[in-house]
């Protein structure tokens, strides 16, 4: 049981386990990475030559890809061989919010994380070191570790495999959009567990190239809580902007100036003051349920309330927008065709999880208007899955909407252009040439912020911009 790292296998190839790995794999020449999935459709992705189709965009994902695949960079859908053969094991599975059975709506379903351990329990050999990775309730890592221990108890059928396991947690803070500068200039790694031998073979790792001060031991248990806090004050900035657009779009006041004059004090801080349609992406949201889950699980239920708010406003600042827009188009949209500019919950991904376009969309569609959706990097299927796919009833399945392959095929003939996503390419649109095919009178309602008021106005739309 050396610090020595030769090989890792990490468990899952998203949005995390993929681009995290590849970092690791470019930092750490001689380390072997294997990236494993069960979804076989996913890995070939990852393997195919052509580099625009792997299953995740990122900027700056592709040419680490490129440096490291098939050198010591893997991605195979073979677990037990990879397993049996690895010092180091990180899972990064996919933890949704329940959608049934207790705590649905708030607790996350932890079901592949537990098939994960048991795979693990399974195949591993000799001493392995478990990371986990993914964003999780606090207190997994016992879950994990039972499981684990327990594969070489006397009862186990495994007792006769020499097998040990040290658990640690290692929450990843990457946003996607910035995940490769994230990765690979963390403001912190934070590093859970007990036992030391194992958290130096981790540092050992991240020291090839992040400072040894920006990286935090605790314990376990203050280490998955983190991340959960983290995810929440970040949202809860979100929300706290939101909550006050509404109030400058009551009062004339403009959300820009207030952000501006807010965060330029340095307790404050300028980051993350951006009033917007509503924060999405698979965290967040996820991530405060939790945290509202185990306090009500406790018995705080003025902090789980507390928290519980920050959603609210969330949801309501989407469906805040949604009415908006229907009022302005004289309070119906029945038969109107309404662009929707961005479909993936922030730039530079092409992640849809939470994105506030599903619920705008979905409003805009129950008025009876037809969608047309344009999104640089977010492919038709998963706009489709995304609109018909109601998690909690599985039911609806809209059918008024259409995806469009180019901006004009999206805009021509519309009433409403609405961006919901901040994409570079929006902000430097020709207005005069899309008013000249939209019928009048033309509307724009940017909800990001990023389209040129003195523009807009001279081409002749009228315009609605969140917070002002
Ligand atoms: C978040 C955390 O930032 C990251 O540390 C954690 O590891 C995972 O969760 P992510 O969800 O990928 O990352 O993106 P983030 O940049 O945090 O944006 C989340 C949402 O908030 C997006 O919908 C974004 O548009 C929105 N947002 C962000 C705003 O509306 N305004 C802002 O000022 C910032
Ligand atoms: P994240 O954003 O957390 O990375 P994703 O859903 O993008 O989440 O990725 C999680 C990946 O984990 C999926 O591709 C899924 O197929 C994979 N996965 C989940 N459970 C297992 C498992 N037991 N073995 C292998 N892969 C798994």
């Amino acid at each position: 049981m050396g610090n020595i790292i030769k090989k890792i296998c990490c468990i899952g190839a998203g949005y995390v386990g993929g681009p995290t790995m590849a970092v690791i794999a470019e930092k750490c020449p001689e380390i072997e990475v294997y990236v494993v999935d069960m979804n076989a459709e996913r890995i070939k992705k990852w393997n195919d030559d052509d580099l625009s189709k792997l299953p995740v965009f990122e900027p700056g994902l592709s040419e680490v890809i490129s440096k490291c695949r098939n050198k010591n960079l893997f991605f195979t859908t073979e677990l037990k061989k990879n397993l049996a053969s690895s010092d180091m094991v990180f899972i990064s599975v996919n933890t949704p919010t329940k959608t049934r059975g207790v705590g649905a709506g708030q607790a996350s379903d932890l079901k592949w994380i537990e098939a994960s351990a048991r795979q693990i329990a399974e195949y591993a050999q000799g001493h392995t070191i478990v990371i986990e990775k993914s964003t999780l309730p606090v207190k997994t890592a016992q879950t994990i570790k039972k499981i684990l221990m327990e594969a070489n108890q006397d009862n186990s059928p495994l007792k006769n495999n020499l097998k040990s396991f040290s658990i640690l947690s290692n929450p990843e803070f990457l946003a996607e959009g910035t995940a490769i500068s994230d990765l690979k200039n963390p403001d912190r790694v934070l590093i859970g567990g007990e036992d030391d031998k194992a958290i130096n073979a981790l540092i050992s790792i991240y020291k090839k190239w992040v400072n040894k001060e920006k990286i935090i031991t605790t314990d376990l248990w203050s280490s998955e809580l983190s991340k959960l806090v983290a995810n929440a004050f970040l949202a809860q900035r979100i929300s706290s902007i939101n909550s006050i657009s509404a109030l400058c779009e009551k009062t004339g006041a403009d959300i820009k100036d207030v952000s501006i004059a807010t965060g330029t004090d340095k307790r404050i801080g300028k980051y993350f003051l951006n009033a917007g349609p509503g924060f999405g992406g698979s965290c967040f949201k996820k991530d405060i349920s939790n945290l509202v889950y185990i306090c009500n699980y406790y018995g705080l239920a003025e902090v789980s309330s507390y928290w519980q708010k920050v959603i609210d406003i969330n949801s309501w600042q989407k469906r805040r927008i949604s009415k908006i827009i229907i009022e302005k188009l004289f309070n119906t949209l029945s038969g109107k065709k309404i662009s929707v500019l961005g479909f993936s919950f922030k730039a530079n991904t092409n992640d849809t999880r939470e994105s506030p376009s599903i619920d705008i969309c979905r409003d805009l569609m129950e008025e009876g208007a037809n969608i047309s959706i344009y999104d640089p990097k977010v492919k038709e299927s998963q706009v489709s899955a995304a609109l018909n796919i109601d998690t909690f009833n599985n039911s609806l399945g809209y059918k008024n909407f259409k995806f469009a392959s180019s901006l004009n095929d999206c805009m021509k003939d519309s009433y409403a252009v609405i961006v919901l996503t901040e994409w570079e390419e929006f902000a430097h649109l020709d207005w005069d040439q899309i008013y000249s095919m939209m019928i009048k009178p033309a509307w724009i309602f940017d909800t990001r912020s990023i389209v040129d008021k003195a523009k807009v106005d001279k081409a002749g739309f009228n315009f609605w911009r969140i917070g002002s």
